[in-house]
């Protein structure tokens, strides 16, 4: 396996890398700052880099691109390419680990409602989680963030199509009690966002009274205010817990489905 970052990470490249190392498969090469220390900054392009490195003969790639829909230029290449995570688009293996966390704990994926809270726009674990949630029965999704940052056309024509019902909300204080899961981000600085009154989108200790004992919160992390440590004793906190375990089974699962079938 060969993962390539453009962009940083700590979660997502650490459990591919583990989960590899557990399923007895090496990391040929792995490079954290792509975009800093790779020919990148000589001007070499994506095609050109992923050609280069697929003369060494890895069986996949697991690569984080910077630019949204960077990664469909490599679409038709012959050596599998699993997307960590591409600008403000997508991060699908991030959507099937939290998808089975909220499995974990409601034991259905049909006749869900399920909130996400902060920079909906630029979040890419937003729009995967979303769309594949939408895949399942009765879905209702919820999403709370100041009108700058609310969902794109794009995602609510996607829930048209998939007939999800939807709700925009500008604060946490609007959402039903009894909700199965609350998805926190964090604001997307480093893609220009910025949130001027974070306390309608903070998960305090006092909001937590309102909700339901099987709410559970989850967030891909890394965190900002929007979450403050005094949740994390919680028992319906899973982002320091289930969901990060779940990271390393999921991309264990993905990568021998992938790969030794
Ligand atoms: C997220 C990402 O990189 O998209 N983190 C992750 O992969 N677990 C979330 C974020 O950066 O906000």
């Amino acid at each position: 396996m060969i993962t390539f970052f453009y962009e940083p990470s700590t979660r997502t490249r650490a459990s591919f890398e583990i989960a590899m190392h557990y399923l007895g498969g090496q990391i040929v090469f792995s490079t954290e700052n792509a975009k800093e220390f790779s020919s990148v900054t000589k001007g070499e392009t994506l095609q050109d880099t992923i050609q280069v490195l697929s003369n060494y003969q890895p069986d996949v790639f697991v690569i984080r691109y910077h630019q949204t829909g960077g990664l469909q230029a490599l679409r038709s290449h012959t050596i599998p390419i699993i997307n960590a995570g591409d600008g403000a688009g997508e991060h699908p293996s991030q959507a099937l680990l939290d998808t089975y966390t909220i499995y974990q704990h409601t034991q259905t994926l049909d006749n869900l409602h399920i909130a996400f809270v902060g920079d909906i726009k630029n979040g890419r674990t937003v729009s995967s989680l979303s769309k594949l949630l939408a895949q399942y029965k009765n879905t209702t999704l919820y999403f709370v963030a100041p009108t700058h940052l609310q969902t794109s056309q794009d995602l609510q024509k996607y829930c048209h199509k998939h007939k999800v019902s939807y709700k925009l909300l500008h604060t946490i204080d609007d959402l039903p009690h009894d909700i199965h899961a609350i998805y926190m981000t964090r604001t997307q600085k480093e893609r220009g966002s910025h949130i001027d009154d974070l306390s309608l989108y903070t998960l305090t200790p006092q909001r937590m009274q309102y909700f339901s004992k099987d709410t559970i919160v989850l967030h891909p992390l890394p965190r900002n205010g929007e979450l403050p440590t005094s949740i994390d004793t919680d028992p319906r906190a899973k982002y320091l817990t289930d969901q990060v375990h779940n990271g390393l089974l999921i991309r264990m699962a993905l990568l021998y489905k992938l790969l030794y079938k």
